[in-house]
C-alpha cells in the first residue's frame, strides 16, 4: 500500500539518473513513448489551452505537452521534482509549478483546465488519492474538459479473503481499480469514456489508463468503453522498440 509518505520518501530518494529516461527504454526511448504509446492515445485532446499535468516528475511527458498548450501547470509531491522540471523549462515563460501534499489541488483555479494528465505516476497512489483528486477534478476542468489518467488496477486481483491474488511486482496501489475509477468518476460528476486495462510486464492487467471529461450540456451520454489489451505490452517491446531503435537508427546513420 503505497502511502503518500512513501511516495514523498521513495522520489525524493530516487536516484533519477536519466530523469525518467531510464523507465523508457522498453519503449526504444523517451521520444518512441511519446510517439508510439502517448501521443496517439491523447492526440484527440491536443492542443489544449490548459493543461495540468499531476506528477511530472523530472519532466518526461512535459517536455511533449509544453508546445501543445498556451498554459500548463505542473503539481507534484516532490520538491526535488519541481525543481527539476523549474531548471530543465528554465525558458519557458508559460509553465506554472506546485509542489503539493500528494492530495491537493487547491492551487489550481476552478473552471479553467482543457486537460489534465498524469503517466507512470498515480500507478503507485491508492484510492483515497484518486477520489480526491477526481473530485476536485469535477471543479477544475472546464464543462467539456476531458481528462486522461494512468492508475493501478491492483484491486481487481483480490480474493474473496481480500488478499491479492497475484504478485505486486511494481509497486503498484493495491486498493485501486478501474472499477473504482469509474465509481469515483460518478460521484463526482464527471464521465469516463475509455478504459484501457494493460498487463505492466507479465499477464495480469495491474494498470490502466482512464478517459473522463466533465459533464456539459450536449455531450453524448455514453457507457464507458472497456479495452483488455493483452498486447499493450508485447507491442511495446517487440514492435516499437525494434522498429525505433533499429529502422529509425539506419535512417539517422546515412
Ligand atoms: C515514477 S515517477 C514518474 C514521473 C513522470 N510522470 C514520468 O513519467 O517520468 C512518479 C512521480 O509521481 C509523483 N507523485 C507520487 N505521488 C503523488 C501524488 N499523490 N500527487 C502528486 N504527485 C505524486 C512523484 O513525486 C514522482 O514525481
Amino acid at each position: 500500500m503505497p502511502s503518500v509518505e512513501e511516495n514523498l520518501n521513495q522520489w525524493s530518494n530516487h536516484e533519477w539518473s536519466s530523469g525518467g529516461d531510464e523507465w523508457s527504454v522498453g519503449y526504444g526511448g523517451t521520444e518512441a513513448m511519446w510517439t508510439w504509446t502517448i501521443r496517439p492515445r491523447i492526440g484527440p485532446f491536443l492542443p489544449a489551452d490548459h493543461i495540468l499535468e499531476i506528477a511530472p516528475g523530472f519532466g518526461r511527458a512535459t517536455q511533449y505537452l509544453a508546445p501543445s498548450c498556451n498554459r500548463l501547470t505542473a503539481v507534484d509531491l516532490t520538491q526535488r521534482c519541481i525543481d527539476a522540471c523549474k531548471k530543465r523549462f528554465a525558458d519557458l515563460d508559460h509553465i506554472e509549478y506546485h509542489v503539493n501534499d500528494g492530495l491537493s489541488l487547491d492551487m489550481v483555479q476552478d473552471d479553467s483546465v482543457d486537460f489534465v494528465f498524469s503517466w507512470d505516476s498515480l500507478i503507485h497512489v491508492e484510492e483515497d488519492v484518486i477520489r480526491g483528486y477526481l473530485a476536485q477534478l469535477a471543479k477544475k476542468l472546464v464543462p467539456g474538459g476531458t481528462g486522461f489518467l494512468h492508475h493501478s488496477n491492483m484491486a481487481a486481483y483480490r480474493g474473496a479473503d481480500g488478499e491479492l491474488t497475484i504478485e505486486n511486482k511494481h509497486w503498484r496501489a493495491t486498493s485501486m481499480s478501474a472499477e473504482k475509477f469509474r465509481q469515483f468518476c460518478r460521484e463526482a460528476g464527471l464521465r469516463c469514456l475509455v478504459q484501457e486495462l494493460i498487463p505492466w510486464g507479465g499477464v495480469d492487467y495491474t494498470d490502466c489508463f482512464s478517459v473522463f471529461r466533465r459533464e456539459s450540456p450536449g455531450l453524448l451520454r455514453r457507457k464507458p468503453r472497456v479495452i483488455e489489451n493483452s498486447d499493450f505490452f508485447t507491442h511495446v517491446q517487440k514492435r516499437q522498440a525494434t522498429e525505433i531503435r533499429e529502422i529509425t537508427r539506419a535512417y539517422r546513420e546515412v
